[in-house]
């Protein structure tokens, strides 16, 4: 999700919160704009781009105020344009609201508004909010603050919000649930912000606000309290980062805090759509075309590099589930053959950025022939999702570092879920597999963050094999898929030689390479192909290969045919996918790191590939 600033005090707010919103660039965002509010007179400005696009909408404008809101957006509901960016206002004119997250009830909220006679100007769930606040204010006569109260008491989902009323000409008030808000206290003044990055210039004294806490916040008074309006003593703390530490969350790398991002952006992917306690799935791109999907002929999945690794991935398990054939195409290969494809065919389109050119005219010839495409973005409106028929976005947040790790598990959450929806539908799965599943998938973000905790164990195996020249990566069945990817990102991560197997694979040529310098990481956990695995290890053992494996806990055997080991949860090998995968991310930054390699920048690589 993306930026919020906000500024009440002595001086001029623009200058501040459009500085701040260039602080905050670095999170990625599709559209922006400001608030200000001056006499009574709320000025909402707003644009679709960069901030300089804004910025340059700006000149010749009233930016004579001292308090103002800012927002980044990263869009989740509605596509990226001047309407649907913030800030929004109310129906009735008198409030503006910016908003970073997800309100997961909006609709049945915007339902309610609309028979009451509310309309929208954009598509996003953050109006809907907005004009909710609206109608709680009127209906309870009561004040903004209460209103807000009432209202966050009744929505679902993430946010952070600030809100300014015409009314209330120094007042920001601001609430946060899910995501970050940081309150910088000055003399005089006050600055709000998603990080501390567009603050620490002015304060080093800041408050960093809970989750289900609101802050009414004044130049000179700063009054913290819970949704109960109990008054909270607001702690503060003194910042001890710099600047390029705090756009990294702390982190060194975007790399490595977009992989530790990861329990959160999973648990984001399948918020409001999975329940396995009530034992659905609720994807209304995959519900409101259901039978297209159910009666496909076959499936063909369209990408690119990490993207096309998630695709092989889904090849296995809608196979698995649902019994439709599936067939995978690199998009450049797809778009210069003379591809066969029927009216019955239903195309998956899965890509991080929705930019990626290959597939754009890839999709673009399949739709002529007549193909159902079912994108699955993370890039909200982008191209791909633009030209998709239907789909899903994978609600990772922007991925800056080049190397994608947290968009590849979300495009494997959802292409289980889309799995499961269509054999659910299809009755190819029986009753108590389907809840089994969605059992183990809801488990996904805790067991993610359970691996991550022991990411020292990896960065000692990277710093032990940071030398080798070649690496080989196995895997069978649904962990095929990530012995490829984990090869890519060790090639792009560490611009080592790395290449990816079906282990069986190796007697057919591949095992020529097998030496004591040559490092092999085995996917071994638990699941049918397992004994097969172990004498896989067995052969490359044999010829002094030296064996790292990514083994499930508890298993007693693949220790010991292994130089290093590294144990995963357990889980459904249908859902391993998604688990095996982070040691392999981390494997791929250790090593680079130790080479010196600026691995959110690897050489020659762009993180969106918009060429040919
Ligand atoms: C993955 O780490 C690479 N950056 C690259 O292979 C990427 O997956 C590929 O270019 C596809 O991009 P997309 O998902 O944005 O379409
Ligand atoms: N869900 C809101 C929208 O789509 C906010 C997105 C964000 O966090 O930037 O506009």
């Amino acid at each position: 999700m993306c930026g919020i600033v906000g500024y009440t005090g002595h001086r001029k707010a623009y200058p501040v919160v459009l500085k701040g919103l260039k602080r905050l660039e670095y999170r990625g965002y599709d559209s922006s704009g400001v608030a200000l509010l001056k006499d009574g007179q709320l000025n909402v400005y707003k644009k679709k781009g960069k901030v300089a696009e804004l910025e340059e909408a700006m000149i010749g404008k009233d930016i004579d105020a001292c308090i103002g809101i800012g927002h980044t957006r990263w869009a989740t509901h509605g596509e990226p344009s001047d309407r649907n960016a913030h800030p929004h206002q109310s129906a009735n004119g008198k409030y503006a609201m910016i908003h970073n997250g997800i309100i997961e009830n909006y609709a049945l909220i915007k339902q309610d508004l609309t028979n009451k006679g509310y309309t929208f100007t954009s598509d996003t769930d953050t109006e809907v909010l907005l004009n909710f606040i609206e109608d709680i204010q009127k209906n309870n006569n009561c004040s903004l603050e209460e209103a807000i109260r009432i209202a966050l008491k009744r929505v679902t989902g993430a946010y952070c919000i600030l809100i300014i009323e015409q009314d209330n000409p120094d007042t920001i008030i601001a609430a946060r649930k899910g995501s970050p808000l940081v309150i910088g206290i000055g003399k005089g003044e006050h600055f709000l912000a998603s990080d501390a990055s567009p603050i620490i210039e002015y304060t080093k004294e800041v408050v960093y606000v809970n989750d289900y806490e609101l802050a009414i916040v004044k130049p000179d008074e700063l009054i913290l309290k819970n949704l109960g309006n109990e008054k909270i003593t607001p702690y503060i703390t003194k910042l001890d980062m710099e600047l390029a530490a705090i756009e990294k969350g702390g982190y060194d790398h975007f790399m490595i805090k977009e992989i530790f991002e990861q329990p959160s952006t999973i648990f984001d992917c399948l918020r409001g759509r999975l329940d396995a306690k009530e034992g659905y799935i609720k994807m209304s791109g995959v519900d409101d075309h259901i039978e297209q999907l159910v009666n496909a002929n076959r499936i063909l999945i369209i990408a690119c590099g990490t993207s096309w690794h998630a695709g092989l991935a889904a090849e296995y398990i809608i196979e698995e589930l649902c019994r439709i054939p599936v067939e995978v195409e690199y998009a450049s290969e797809f778009r210069y053959r003379n591809p066969i494809i029927h009216k019955g065919d239903v195309i998956i389109a899965i890509s991080q950025s929705g930019e990626t050119a290959d597939t754009i005219v890839a999709l673009e010839k399949a739709k002529e022939n007549g193909a159902f495409i079912f994108g699955v973005v993370n890039a909200v409106g982008s191209s791909i999702a633009r030209i998709s028929h239907a789909g899903a976005y994978t609600h990772a947040g922007p991925e800056i570092g080049v190397a994608s790790t947290k968009a590849f598990t979300g495009q494997l959450a959802v292409l289980m879920m889309v799995a499961l929806n269509i054999a659910k539908h299809k009755g190819s799965i029986t009753t108590d597999r389907y809840s089994e599943l969605l059992n183990e998938l809801e488990q996904v973000p805790e067991k993610v963050a359970a691996i991550l905790k022991d990411a020292d164990q990896i960065k000692s195996i990277a710093d032990k094999y940071k030398s080798a020249t070649d690496f080989l990566f196995l895997g069978r069945g649904y962990n095929f898929p990530i012995a490829l990817e984990g090869a890519l990102k060790l090639k792009e991560i560490s611009y080592i030689h790395a290449e990816g197997y079906p282990a069986a694979e190796m007697k057919h040529g591949p095992i020529a390479l097998v030496d004591e310098n040559l490092p092999v990481v085995f996917i071994a956990t638990r699941d049918v192909y397992h004994e097969k695995i172990v004498s896989n290890m067995q052969e490359i053992k044999a010829r002094k290969g030296k064996i790292i494996s990514i083994i499930t806990e508890g298993d007693t055997i693949s220790p010991d045919l292994s130089n290093d080991y590294f144990s995963i949860p357990s889980t459904d090998e249908l859902i391993a996918p998604i688990l095996t995968v982070i040691p392999l991310q981390l494997l791929s930054y250790y090593v680079g790191i130790a080479k010196g390699v600026d691995v959110d920048k690897p050489r020659n690589l762009a993180k969106s590939v918009t060429v040919e």
